[in-house]
Order: C-alpha cells, then sequence, then structure tokens
C-alpha cells in the first residue's frame, strides 16, 4: 500500500454489502490511511451489513436518506464532529429507478417513479454538495466522486430511466465542479463504471447478458468493483489535484471499443 490517503477524511455514501462499489472504497480508503464516516438510507441499515464494515475499518454510522436536506444537514455537521474537523473526499455511490425495480419498460414509465428516482439517483448529489458548500465542510483540493455509468452517452434499452439519471448526474458533475473549484478549489467527477455484479446492478434486467458482453467487448476486461476502488482513492489522492468536472471512463476500454474479434466471431459463417 501507499499511504496515498493518510491524514484525509471523508464520507462515503453507498456501502450496502461486501459487493457495493462503495464497500469496497472503504476498504480501500482504510488501506491508504484514510478515516471516514459511512452512510447510507436508514431502509438500508437494516438490510445491508454496514455494520460490519464500520467495525472493521474502525468507523462510524451516520444514516441519512440521501435525498432528505435535514438528513444531509445532520450528516455533514456529525460528520465533522467525529472526524475533527473539514473533509478531504466524498463518494456518492447511490442509483435505484422505481421503474426498473417495478418492472415499467421506459416507454411506460410511471412519472412519480421516474421523478423519485431521479431525486435518489441524480438529485441527490447535487444535494449533497449544496450542503458541502453551504456549511464549508470541504477543505481546499479535497476531492468528490459520483459514479456512473455510459448509458448516460449510448443507449442501453434495458437500462431504462437510469440512463437519463445518469446523464443529468454527470451535469451536476460539471455544473457544480465549475463552482466548487473556482470558490473553494475542491475538484468534482464521475467515474463511469464497467457493469459490476452489486444488488443494484443485478436489478437491470439480462444483466448476465449484459456483463459478458461488456466482457467481451472489453480490450482489458470489465474493470471489477475493487479495481473502481483502486482508481477512486487515486482521485482522492493529491497525485490528481487538478483533475475536476470530468466523466471518467473506468470500463477496460470498451467505451471506445467499435466491435472486438471476439465479437465478430460469434457473427461470422
Ligand atoms: N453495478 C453496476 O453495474 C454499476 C455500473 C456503473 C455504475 N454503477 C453505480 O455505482 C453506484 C453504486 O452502486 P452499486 O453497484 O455498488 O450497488 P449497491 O446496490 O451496492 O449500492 C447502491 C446504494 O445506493 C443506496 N441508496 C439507495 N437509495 C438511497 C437513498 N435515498 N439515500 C442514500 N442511499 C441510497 C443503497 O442503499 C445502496 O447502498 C450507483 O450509482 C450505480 O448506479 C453501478
Amino acid at each position: 500500500m501507499y499511504n496515498l490517503l493518510k491524514g484525509k477524511k471523508g464520507i462515503i455514501f453507498g456501502a450496502l454489502d461486501e459487493n457495493s462499489i462503495a464497500w469496497k472504497t472503504a476498504e480501500r480508503v482504510h488501506e491508504e490511511g484514510g478515516t471516514f464516516v459511512l452512510t447510507n438510507a436508514p431502509i438500508a441499515m437494516r438490510m445491508g451489513q454496514i455494520k460490519a464494515l464500520a467495525e472493521k475499518t474502525g468507523s462510524e454510522i451516520v444514516p441519512a436518506d440521501a435525498t432528505n436536506l435535514d438528513d444531509l444537514q445532520n450528516l455533514v455537521e456529525k460528520s465533522m464532529e467525529i472526524l475533527g474537523g473539514k473533509i478531504d473526499f466524498v463518494l456518492h455511490s447511490i442509483g435505484m429507478s422505481v421503474n426498473v425495480r417495478k418492472g415499467k419498460h421506459y416507454t411506460e414509465q410511471n412519472y412519480d417513479f421516474t421523478t423519485k428516482g431521479w431525486d435518489v439517483s441524480a438529485v441527490s448529489f447535487h444535494k449533497v454538495m449544496q450542503t458541502l458548500h453551504k456549511n464549508d465542510a470541504m477543505n481546499e483540493w479535497g476531492s468528490i466522486v459520483a459514479l456512473t455509468y455510459m448509458a448516460a452517452q449510448r443507449t442501453f434499452p434495458d437500462y431504462n430511466d437510469m440512463a437519463d439519471n445518469k446523464a443529468y448526474l454527470e451535469s451536476i458533475a460539471r455544473s457544480f465542479g465549475y463552482f466548487y473549484g473556482k470558490d473553494k478549489k475542491v475538484r468534482v467527477n464521475t467515474i463511469s463504471q464497467s457493469p459490476t455484479p452489486t444488488t443494484a446492478g443485478q436489478g437491470v434486467k439480462g444483466f448476465d447478458g449484459f456483463i459478458a458482453y461488456a466482457d467481451m467487448m472489453s480490450p482489458l476486461g470489465n474493470a471489477s468493483a475493487a479495481e473502481c476502488a483502486d482508481y477512486t482513492i487515486t482521485l482522492f489522492s493529491d497525485l490528481t489535484k487538478k483533475v475536476t468536472m470530468q466523466n471518467l471512463y473506468h470500463d477496460g476500454g470498451f467505451s471506445n471499443t467499435g466491435v472486438s474479434n471476439e465479437v465478430m466471431e460469434k457473427f461470422m459463417k
């Protein structure tokens, strides 16, 4: 290990179980000497295994629904108290579509579901940053990262309204990144990750086929959750201080591959 995050303090959203990208990231941050508060929606506290992660990493848990401004205010205040000062890094690793959950086709959305999923998956990122900004809670050269998927740029039919949520999320990273950079030298980026077998990932219809196809299309193969955690800690470190307002693909090369020989072979007579 490299001690990349020694002395850095943060907040990690979205660790549900050991498959979660946020879980793997918390473990890696801990290995690199960072300290953090873990947070998740109150309902995830009951369903998930976040307590085991907290014990393992010596962290405290502060529940917060990321769409609720009072919860977020409490989270930011408590985190600064617990960690003894301002925050250096934040991971937003949150996604959920009610239309997907309820099996609503993209062309037949229930707009209450659409609004809820958009709030949880996209607007919550703005709410988190607005709360941090308002409380002047970030140290200079701090780093904020959210996770996204390439369906924001290219159509994957079964990704449903999550595609639109991710496009909005990525736009928030650019827009807030401008102001946070100017005001406080805080950087804001999104990581566009390969399909990954997690609870949220498996909600997508035909997910196994999706994963196998992406793997076959990627010169380096799909990126795992653990590899995503490795990439994320570089963005939290001081080695990437001038990287901001970017959507960064972490997908083994999939996003720039037209077709691979392995996929072609399936179509050759
Ligand atoms: N799994 C994939 O294939 C994949 C690919 C690219 C990007 N991502 C993104 O990675 C992120 C993390 O997802 P994951 O794959 O680790 O799945 P996951 O199911 O482990 O994590 C999703 C988290 O969102 C949390 N959450 C849901 N509603 C919330 C709310 N109102 N307030 C606070 N937290 C809430 C859940 O409790 C859960 O911990 C998501 O943004 C997801 O879209 C996932």
